[in-house]
């Protein structure tokens, strides 16, 4: 029985934690409309650097891989540069912060890219229902147009080059965006990916792309400062797949050759968290199933209470925690849990988009 709470140090890879309370990636849509981040995100971020880890929002490797608008990009050195501002922010309050960085996919529209460019997937397999445009109102998705085995290797290195510069801003490492519905995601699950050469079929196959992106990726940044995020039985991005026990299964034990800094799991009762407050109720808890196969550290996330994480890390079944809402509402959510202070209620109206209302005003305590 381990006797670890939400307060004892953790090392994940390369990094200390001083405690196990770690902020989740949050989609915020307050970068500039060339993806570049500014003084509001660096303001907002560094309110929340006593969390153990800050994970950054999902950021795009590229122009192909955007698809939220006013989401943050680093691939120009603008964006490395706003940045690299967040992070000393960051860093000058004492925290630490990594890098989410994402390629879209097919969770994209053409007006988000250059004439002649359009989303693409693994599969021309459409969303069904409406995604943002870049105005903030909804079209319906359209179908994806499939990748080449050419371009998948171009993607590869969209994503080597985002986390060099990524390290180049000063993050203290990258996490892969697997999760939620987005490309990495879309080729693991079947319901997105029916392809028949090397990339599409077995789960070998399925996790190729995955596994190349975390090759060339830690060969850049080092397998301590690499994280992954995955999000078994998900339905968000329209994801669903015909065997997800089996495998993601597959897909955990194999990542164990990487030597990742830590794996981070979303549980299935919180998908689709960002649109809404229902939990699912049927869902398996993913870290009991899925935790003990990973060598490595793993970070939970999704529906937490502070004591829901607390049983999570004294029953062994995670080693730390990440907290999306109440971090959006709770700059000090580390202190208020401490001290077994009141929580703010976050409001849903302000998630996305605007200004520093419901971004940078939650108050704190006295
Ligand atoms: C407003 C909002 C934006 C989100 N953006 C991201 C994101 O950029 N990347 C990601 O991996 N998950 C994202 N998520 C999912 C959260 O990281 C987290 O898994 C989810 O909110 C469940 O945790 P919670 O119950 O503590 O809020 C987002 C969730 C919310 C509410």
């Amino acid at each position: 029985m381990s006797a670890n709470d939400l307060f004892t140090p953790i090392r994940l890879g390369d990094l200390d934690l001083p405690h196990r309370i770690v902020m989740a990636p949050l989609t915020r849509m307050r970068a500039d409309q060339d993806g570049v981040p500014g003084s509001l995100n660096a303001e907002y971020y560094s309110q929340r650097a006593s969390a153990a880890l800050i994970i950054t929002e999902a950021t795009a490797i590229s122009v192909q891989g955007r698809g939220i608008p006013h989401m943050p990009e680093i691939h120009t050195p603008n964006q490395i540069k706003g940045w690299r501002s967040v992070v000393g922010a960051v860093h000058s309050k004492g925290g630490r912060i990594v890098l989410q960085i994402v390629h879209n996919g097919r969770a994209s529209h053409r007006s988000y890219m250059p004439e002649g460019m359009g989303p693409v997937g693994p599969s021309a397999i459409a969303i069904s229902g409406k995604g943002y445009m870049p105005d903030f109102t909804f079209a319906d998705y359209e179908a994806p147009r499939e990748l080449t085995t050419g371009e998948i290797g171009d993607i590869v290195r969209d994503f080597r080059r985002a986390a060099l510069n990524g390290m180049d801003a000063g993050f203290d490492g990258i996490e892969l965006h697997a999760a939620n519905g987005y490309l990495l995601n879309q080729f693991l699950e079947d319901g997105s990916n029916r392809r028949t050469d090397a990339y599409g079929g077995s789960f070998e196959n399925r996790a190729r792309l995955l596994m190349e992106v975390i090759e060339a990726v830690k060969g850049a940044v080092g397998a301590g400062r690499l994280g992954v995020r995955l999000s078994p039985f998900g339905s968000a991005g329209g994801m669903s797949d015909s065997n997800p026990t089996e495998l993601y299964k597959s897909v955990i034990t194999d990542l164990n050759q990487h030597s990742l800094a830590y794996l981070h799991l979303i549980e299935a009762r919180a998908s689709g968290m960002a649109r809404t407050d229902v939990m699912r109720g049927d869902a398996l808890n993913n870290a009991k199933l899925f935790g003990h196969l990973f060598q490595g550290p793993v970070i939970s996330a999704g529906g937490y209470t502070p004591e829901s994480a607390n049983h999570a890390i004294l029953s062994g079944d995670a080693d730390a925690i990440a907290f999306g809402r109440f971090f959006i509402a709770n700059p000090d959510l580390v202190r208020r849990i401490r001290s077994h202070a009141p929580l703010n209620q976050y409001d849903r109206s302000t998630f996305y988009g605007g200004s520093g209302r419901g971004y940078t005003d939650y108050p704190t305590l006295a």
